[in-house]
């Protein structure tokens, strides 16, 4: 059970215009929508745009570059528990998709484009940690939020960002939720 004051959420600011975290082209008609498809079908018509790893990354590199407006490739591997060669190769990657500039000594700093797609990532990241605090999960809260977060369309996003919005502005909502 919660209480309102332990609700420390952290959606910074719920800004509707950051939400078309991929990129933004309209993939599907409303008849294509009602269609089924496995999980791994729908992975496989996101390959023009970052893969989930791509976007753990790049989202690391905004975390960790928002005091000095850089990381290091030794910094991002140990933050997110890989290798360095790993962390280089993916590092590439992102350069590679104009996200990054990777530089000597392995200094990693992000283009006007990818600051702008890692503090969507960063968002998106946010309003999911928030719904599942919520919501009261404990257990394995980041690795649920890292599951949930690359699955989200842009819509599921927009719509759960307010409901957390309402939800935090009403702590005697929730309070009463998990007395119930
Ligand atoms: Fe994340």
């Amino acid at each position: 059970m919660i209480c309102p004051q332990q609700l420390r959420l952290n959606t910074i600011e719920l800004q509707p215009h950051i939400l078309f975290i991929k990129s933004g082209k309209q993939v599907s008609s409303v008849k294509e929508d009602e269609e089924f498809f496995t999980f791994r079908e729908l992975m496989k018509r996101d390959d023009d745009v970052l893969t989930a790893s791509m976007e753990d990354y790049l989202e690391m590199v905004y975390r960790l570059s928002r005091d000095n407006g850089f990381t290091r490739v030794n910094e991002l591997a140990s933050a997110l528990n890989v290798q360095p060669p790993s962390a280089s190769k993916m590092i590439q990657k992102l350069a590679e998709q104009g996200m990054v500039d990777y530089e000597k000594y392995g200094y990693v700093i992000l283009t006007r484009k990818g600051k702008k797609l890692g503090k969507e990532l960063l968002y998106r990241h946010q309003v999911v940690e928030d719904f599942l605090r919520i919501l009261g999960v404990t257990e394995g809260l980041l690795e649920q939020t890292e599951k949930i977060e690359h699955t989200l369309s842009p819509q599921t996003l927009k719509e759960l960002a307010r409901l957390v919005k309402y939800l935090t502005e009403r702590p005697e909502l929730v309070a009463d939720y998990h007395k119930s």
